[in-house]
C-alpha cells in the first residue's frame, strides 16, 4: 500500500468521529454497560475494544456473544434502542468545551494549509455530536453511518468520504483509533495515521501519541 502512494500530495484528511475528535467511546462503553448488566450478559472493556468503528447491530451481536439466551430480531432491535437511547443521554452532557484545544488549533492549522477535512464515522448519531462540539457545517464532507451500508472494517465510509469531497483515495490521510477503522482505511487505498489502540497496535503508517502529531505527519508526507 505505501508503494502505491508514494509521492502523492496529500490533498484530504478523513477523520473517524469517536475516539478521535471526541472522547465519545468512553459514553459507548458506559452505555452498552448498562444494557448488559440489565440482562446479565458480562461486559468489560475487552469487550467493549471490539465494538470500536464497528456498526450498532454489529455491536450488539459481538455484546451478545457472553449470552447464554437467544434473541429475535425484534428483541435485539429493542436492547439496540435501549442502549441507544441511554448513549442519546450521554451525548447531552457534550458541550462545546468538550472539544480540546489541541483537536481545534490542529484542525484549524490543517486547514490553513489548504488540506480539505472530513469525517468517516460509523456512527448514526455523527449530526448530533457535530452540532453538540459546535463542529457543525466545519468540515467539507461528513461521511456516516447514515450513509453506508457496510461498516468497517469495510472501506465504504472512506471510499464515500472521499468521492464527496472530488479526491482520489491516494492524496487523502485517514486518522484512526480503532484496528478495524485502520483495516478500513487501507482497504480504500488509504495511509492511515492511528491513535489510542490502533497507535499501540502498531496499526497504521503513521501512530501517533496525540492529535497535534498530525501537523508533523502533513508536514513530512511523502
Ligand atoms: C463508531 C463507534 O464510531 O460508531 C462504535 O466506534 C459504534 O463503537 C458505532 O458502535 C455506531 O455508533 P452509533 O452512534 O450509530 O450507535
Ligand atoms: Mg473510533
Amino acid at each position: 500500500m505505501a508503494e502505491m502512494v508514494k509521492n502523492m500530495e496529500l490533498k484530504a484528511i478523513i477523520f473517524d468521529l469517536d475516539g478521535v475528535i471526541c472522547f465519545t467511546d468512553e459514553y459507548h462503553y458506559l452505555a452498552w454497560k448498562a444494557m448488559a448488566d440489565s440482562i446479565g450478559v458480562p461486559f468489560d472493556r475487552e469487550v467493549n475494544n471490539r465494538l470500536r468503528g464497528v456498526s450498532r447491530m454489529a455491536s450488539l451481536d459481538i455484546v451478545l456473544e457472553r449470552s447464554t439466551e437467544s434473541y429475535s430480531q425484534a428483541e435485539k432491535e429493542n436492547l439496540a434502542n435501549q442502549k441507544n437511547e441511554l448513549y442519546k443521554q450521554y451525548l447531552t452532557r457534550i458541550t462545546e468545551q468538550d472539544l480540546s484545544p489541541e483537536v481545534k488549533e490542529t484542525l484549524l492549522a490543517l486547514r490553513e494549509k489548504g488540506l480539505k477535512l472530513a469525517i468517516g464515522s460509523s456512527s448514526k448519531n455523527t449530526p448530533m455530536i457535530l452540532q453538540r462540539l459546535g463542529l457543525e457545517g466545519f468540515f467539507d464532507a461528513v461521511s456516516d453511518g447514515n450513509n453506508i451500508t457496510h461498516s468497517k472494517p469495510d472501506p465504504e465510509v472512506f471510499i464515500k468520504a472521499a468521492q464527496m469531497l472530488g479526491m482520489p483515495a491516494e492524496n487523502c490521510l485517514v486518522v484512526e483509533d480503532a484496528v478495524s477503522g485502520t483495516e478500513a482505511g487501507h482497504r480504500a487505498g488509504m495511509q492511515v495515521a492511528c491513535l489510542g489502540d490502533a497507535s499501540a497496535a502498531g496499526a497504521g503508517e503513521y501512530n501517533m501519541a496525540s492529535f497535534g502529531e498530525l501537523l508533523t505527519v502533513a508536514q513530512n508526507w511523502k
